[in-house]
């Protein structure tokens, strides 16, 4: 009986292979990103980088286990959904509006613990922010929205 259900469990989770979905693309040159295009200390970009642009630009890193469905399903779906919010790689080329308003969500999100993902951290140790390091974010995109007004 118990082998009987273990078989058509894995028999389930290789044919559940073939519909994986598929991964949102990745591009290396992105001449409007954030990071090449602005004047950010490598703390903060290394912050942005390590917890936010897997989901929030073309850079996405995808681990093996990103692949296996039913975790593709999630994956793919909040790059894609996180992309749509906010997009790093197209920075230069948004409005100034909308720069203003997603810096101004990011001080929301961040100061509240919510982004990244607690999903993500779980399985990126480097992406879980200590105290100190959102209010650095915090405290920079503060700053940085200041300047994109002036802009
Ligand atoms: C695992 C993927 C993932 C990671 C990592 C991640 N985000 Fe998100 N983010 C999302 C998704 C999905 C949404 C859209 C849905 C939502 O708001 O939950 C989003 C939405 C946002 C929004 C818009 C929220 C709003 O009010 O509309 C901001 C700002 C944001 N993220 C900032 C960040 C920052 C900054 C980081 C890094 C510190 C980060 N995110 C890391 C997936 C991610």
């Amino acid at each position: 009986m118990i082998k009987k259900i273990v078989l058509g469990i894995g028999v389930l989770v290789v044919g559940l292979q073939f519909f994986r979905g598929t991964p949102p693309d990745v591009a290396s040159d992105n001449p409007d990103d954030l990071i090449a295009t602005s004047q950010i200390s490598s703390e903060v970009s290394g912050l942005l980088k390590a917890a936010c642009y897997d989901c929030h630009s073309n850079e996405t890193r995808y681990p093996w286990y990103s692949y296996i469905t039913p975790v593709s399903w999630f994956v793919f779906d909040h790059i894609n959904h996180g992309r749509e919010e906010v997009n790093f790689s197209e920075w230069a080329g948004l409005r100034k509006s909308k720069k203003v308003r997603i810096l101004k969500d990011l001080t929301e999100e961040v100061g509240e613990g919510k982004m990244p993902l607690e999903s993500y951290t779980i399985m990126h140790g480097d992406a879980q922010l200590s105290k100190e390091q959102r209010d650095l974010l915090v405290n920079w995109a503060e700053s940085f929205s200041a300047e994109v007004m002036k802009e």
